[in-house]
């Protein structure tokens, strides 16, 4: 027998879901490059999380593998990230995903002005399209991109080892010192654009 997604048929709706956020930041990214001369947008990554993952993802959290417990118990079936210059780019365009039709804010964690304990920052953000797919958002800046794929390479790459809470905290000193950075590029920019 073959074995059926746990999407059911659901997969090509989800491309589609991504695609709506996709086309969404394609037209935010027209407007202010119009109307600001810059693009607040470095890149945007759209993915269905994978069968395995998901799977995985139910065991771990003890529900049925189940279409239903991948649509609407876990939230990030449907993941986009998008990565932006400066820290006021981030918010632009968390206010421009709320304006798109059909979706809806169902939660909102803003891990740039509340940073976890590790130093991750990130704005987070849980949509929902015309009451049925989840889009889980990450928003972030380059800087904290970087330093999150760092974070993520050590945290999955490595096994225990007696230097741990060293590198946590100097990975912690290395995000504070970026955040004083993108703060710093920030009113850089918003200098220049005070003189157009
Ligand atoms: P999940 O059950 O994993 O979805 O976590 P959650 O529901 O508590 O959500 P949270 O907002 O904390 O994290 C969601 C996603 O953000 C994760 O799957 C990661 O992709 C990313 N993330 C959160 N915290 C960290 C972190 O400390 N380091 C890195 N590299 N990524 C993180
Ligand atoms: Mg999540």
């Amino acid at each position: 027998m073959e074995t059926e997604s746990i999407y059911g048929d659901n997969l090509p709706a989800m491309e589609a879901t991504i695609n709506v956020v996709l086309q969404a930041m394609d037209k935010l990214r027209q407007d202010m490059t119009e109307r600001y001369g810059s693009d607040p947008v470095e890149h945007c990554l759209g993915r269905i999380k994978s069968e395995e993952s998901m799977r995985e993802k139910c065991r771990r959290q003890q529900i049925p593998e189940t279409e239903q417990s991948a649509l609407e118990i876990i939230h990030d079936a449907i993941g986009i990230r998008i990565v932006c210059a400066f820290i006021s780019d981030v918010y632009a365009v968390r206010d421009y995903l709320e304006t798109i039709d059909g979706m809806e804010v169902v939660e909102e964690k803003d891990y740039i002005k509340h940073a976890k304990p590790n130093g991750y920052r990130s704005l987070h953000m849980i949509l929902r399209y015309r009451d049925r797919y989840y889009v889980e958002i990450q928003i972030r800046t380059i800087s904290m991109d970087t330093w999150a794929a760092l974070e993520h390479h050590m945290r999955y790459k490595k096994e225990a080892g007696s230097n741990d809470a060293l590198i946590t905290a100097e990975l912690k000193r290395c995000a504070d010192e970026l955040a004083s950075t993108d703060m710093s590029m920030q009113t850089i920019r918003d200098m220049i654009r005070a003189e157009i």
